[in-house]
């Protein structure tokens, strides 16, 4: 069969890059979707399993820092459209090991670029580098006032300063060569198939097995939450109908102090294990905060709601709702990706 185009999703193994494959594929049998990933820790191929037969499906188990296969492929294939997720993404391990962070988001990024441009360059049809980022490169907030897309960038942990810097050299490729790209800066997310380092899965994982839930400081730290599904929408919004050469912040207004969202948490868990009220929140437990620990990300996610017409479909009580069912009812997933290394990870962390 010949496709109408030719999309590479990088970081389809992965939470957020899972749904984005599953997305594209049903909803675009014309175009040919190709999931490259390196499959470390954080990628999983469970999380595709219901896809991985389609016609218009092709898995690539490559490193984005091993520049000689990334510019045989890009060569190969000529992609029309790049959507890199790709990323070492949890701020506790680029505090550990920040030497990860810089080679794959950085340098791994540059490798893209650089196959995309070369393959690009000489090409009369519409081509796409959208770059996938984060709020964080924006640094921190006070009590007040919201991250615009005119933001300084200001990053503070290891993970947001590579972040930050491979949007600079994607925006450096568009400024230099003329790349055509897209970037978006989303705020933390939520939902099915995250690895349970993250504050969400880590809890849900840890109420099950009745174990303490480890807040950092005195848990008066903000994050804005979006669904993932939300976000994988957002993505493909942005994919049809987003500006070249612009940035858009995909937010929903949605702004939760940690110890807030754990006690809500913990409320759901009880009523859905049928464990007696207060019960969870007894397993809070406050420990040593993480150095560097941003107070507060909030989205203005105007631009996106105005030009683009997208907001979130969910509330955050349906959307933390559906998450716990998903954690519920996949407890091999669970088991699965708890075994082996993260024990270790664990007790580094927190024991
Ligand atoms: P994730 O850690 O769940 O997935 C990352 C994926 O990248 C994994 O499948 C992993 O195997 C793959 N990978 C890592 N290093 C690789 C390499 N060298 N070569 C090829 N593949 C490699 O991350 P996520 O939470 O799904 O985040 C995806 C993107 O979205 C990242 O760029 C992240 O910065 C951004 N983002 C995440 C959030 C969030 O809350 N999770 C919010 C905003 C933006
Ligand atoms: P996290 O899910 O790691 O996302 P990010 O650091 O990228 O925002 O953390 C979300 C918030 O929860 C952050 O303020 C740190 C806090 N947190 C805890 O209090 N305890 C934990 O064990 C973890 C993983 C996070």
């Amino acid at each position: 069969m010949s496709y109408q185009k030719k999309i590479l999703i990088l970081g389809g193994a992965g939470f957020i890059g899972s749904h984005v494959v599953r997305r594209f594929i049903k909803k675009y049998p014309n175009f040919q979707i190709f999931n490259l990933d390196k499959l470390t820790y954080a990628g999983n191929l469970e999380n595709l399993k219901d896809i991985e037969k389609a016609e218009n499906y092709t898995f690539l188990k490559v490193d984005i820092c091993d520049r000689k296969t990334i510019e045989q492929l890009f060569k190969k294939h000529r992609f029309d459209t790049v959507i890199h997720l790709v990323a070492e993404s949890h701020v506790d391990r680029s505090i550990t090991n920040p030497f990860a962070f810089v080679e794959t988001n950085i340098m791994g990024t540059l490798n893209l670029l650089h196959a995309a441009q070369n393959v690009w360059k000489d090409s009369n049809s519409e081509k796409l580098f959208y770059h996938i980022s984060t709020d964080e490169v924006y640094g921190t907030l006070e009590k007040t006032g919201l991250f615009t897309e005119e933001t300084p960038y200001d990053p503070n942990s290891p993970y947001s300063a590579s972040k930050a810097s491979s949007d600079h050299f994607v925006r450096a490729f568009g400024e230099t060569y003329g790349l055509p790209y897209i970037i978006s800066n989303c705020s933390n997310n939520y939902g099915p198939n995250q690895f349970p380092e993250k504050l969400i899965p880590l809890f849900i994982n840890n109420i099950i097995n009745h174990k303490p839930l480890p807040v950092y400081g005195d848990g008066n730290y903000t994050r804005d939450w979006l669904y993932v599904i939300d976000h994988a929408i957002a993505i493909d919004v942005i994919f049809q109908k987003g500006k070249l050469g612009e940035t858009y912040n995909i937010g929903g207004f949605n702004e939760w102090k940690n110890i807030d969202l754990v006690k809500i948490l913990c409320q759901q868990m009880d009523d859905k294990l049928n464990r007696t009220a207060g019960e969870s929140e007894k397993l809070i437990t406050f420990v040593k905060d993480r150095p560097g620990h941003d107070l507060r990300y909030a989205i203005d996610a105007s631009k996106i709601y105005k030009e683009l017409g997208w907001k979130p479909s969910v509330t955050f009580e349906e959307g933390l709702s559906k998450t716990i069912d998903w954690y519920l009812q996949n407890h091999a997933w669970l088991k699965n990706v708890t075994s082996g290394d993260y024990q270790k990870y664990y007790e580094k962390q927190y024991l």
